[in-house]
C-alpha cells in the first residue's frame, strides 16, 4: 500500500520521523522504494543533478511530466511528490492549477510541492480547491536564487526569520500537507515545527524538523560541483562508478574483456 498524506499527518501525531529522497528515474526510484522511504520527491533539483545545469530555473514542466511519469510507474509503496518548476505557478492562478493538474493527470504525482509563502498563497489556494495536496517550501527557495544571490542561509536576522513563521502558518491555514523548511537555523525550525499541526520536513534545517529530506545524488557521493555543509555522504559512488569504468577500459584494452566466461 502506498504511504498517503493521511499517514503523513499520522506520523507527525505520533512522533515518528518522516523520510523522504529525491529519485527522477527507474534505478534509482526502485532503490528509494525498496529502501522504504515514505515519499520521493522529483524535485526540480533534476535540473542540476541530471542536466547538469547551474541552477534549478531551466527545468521545464514537459521533463517534470517526464521523470515523474517514470517514478510514479516504478514505484509501490511511496508517495511520488512533483515539484511545480519555476514559471509554471508564478503567473497566474489558473496557470498554477492547470499545471499541477498535468503533475497529477499526466504523469501520475500523488502532490506538488512549490516553493515560496504569501507571494504565492493564491495559487497554492486553488490547486488545493482542485484536490491536490501541496507540500509548501519556505527558507532557502532555490528558484529564487537571483533575488537571493546565492545559496544562503535564511531567517538568520529577526524580521526574516518572523516573515518565515508566519509564512508557516498562512501555509497551514489555506491547507497545505506538510512544509519543506531549506536551510534556516535550527531554533527556528523546532519554533515553527512546535508551532504547526502539519509536518515540517527539513533539508539543512536541523534535527527538530518532523522529516527529512535530501537530494538523492548527494547523499550517495553522486554530484561533484558542491556539497552543502548540511549534506551527509552516505556513499561514494562517483568514485566507485569511476574506478569501474577505468577497470572496464583497461581490460578492453588489453585484451582481457570479453573472457572465455563471458563469451558464446
Ligand atoms: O528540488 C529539490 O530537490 C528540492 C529539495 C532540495 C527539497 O526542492
Amino acid at each position: 500500500m502506498r504511504f498517503t498524506v493521511t499517514d503523513l499527518l499520522a506520523k507527525k501525531r505520533q512522533g515518528i520521523k518522516i523520510t523522504m529522497l529525491t529519485a527522477y528515474d527507474y534505478p534509482f526510484a526502485h532503490l528509494v522504494d525498496e529502501a522504504g522511504i515514505d515519499m520521493i520527491l522529483v524535485g526540480d533539483s533534476l535540473s542540476m543533478v541530471i542536466q547538469g545545469n547551474e541552477n534549478t530555473l531551466p527545468v521545464t514542466l514537459e521533463e517534470m511530466i517526464y521523470h515523474t511519469k517514470i517514478v510514479v510507474k516504478t514505484t509501490k509503496r511511496t508517495m511520488v511528490v512533483a515539484d511545480m518548476p519555476f514559471m509554471s505557478y508564478q503567473v497566474s492562478i489558473e496557470e498554477a492549477i492547470r499545471n499541477a493538474g498535468r503533475l497529477v493527470k499526466e504523469a501520475g504525482a500523488h502532490a506538488v510541492k512549490l516553493e515560496g509563502g504569501r507571494e504565492f498563497l493564491k495559487q497554492i489556494k486553488g490547486i488545493i480547491e482542485a484536490e491536490i495536496p501541496v507540500i509548501g517550501h519556505l527558507g532557502l527557495t532555490p528558484q529564487a536564487i537571483l533575488r537571493m544571490g546565492g545559496y544562503k542561509l535564511q531567517g538568520k536576522i529577526p524580521e526574516q526569520a518572523k516573515r518565515i513563521k508566519e509564512d508557516a502558518l498562512m501555509l497551514q491555514d489555506v491547507g497545505v500537507v506538510a512544509i519543506v523548511l531549506e536551510v534556516i537555523p535550527s531554533d527556528l525550525a523546532k519554533e515553527i515545527t512546535e508551532s504547526l499541526e502539519i509536518p515540517t520536513i527539513g533539508i539543512g534545517a536541523g534535527f527538530h524538523c518532523d522529516g527529512q529530506v535530501l537530494v538523492l545524488h548527494d547523499l550517495l557521493g553522486l554530484f561533484e560541483r558542491f556539497t552543502p555543509k548540511f549534506v551527509k555522504k552516505y556513499a561514494n559512488l562517483r568514485e566507485d562508478i569511476l574506478k569501474a569504468i577505468r577497470q572496464y577500459k583497461e581490460e578492453v584494452e588489453k585484451g582481457e574483456f570479453p573472457d572465455i566466461e563471458h563469451s558464446f
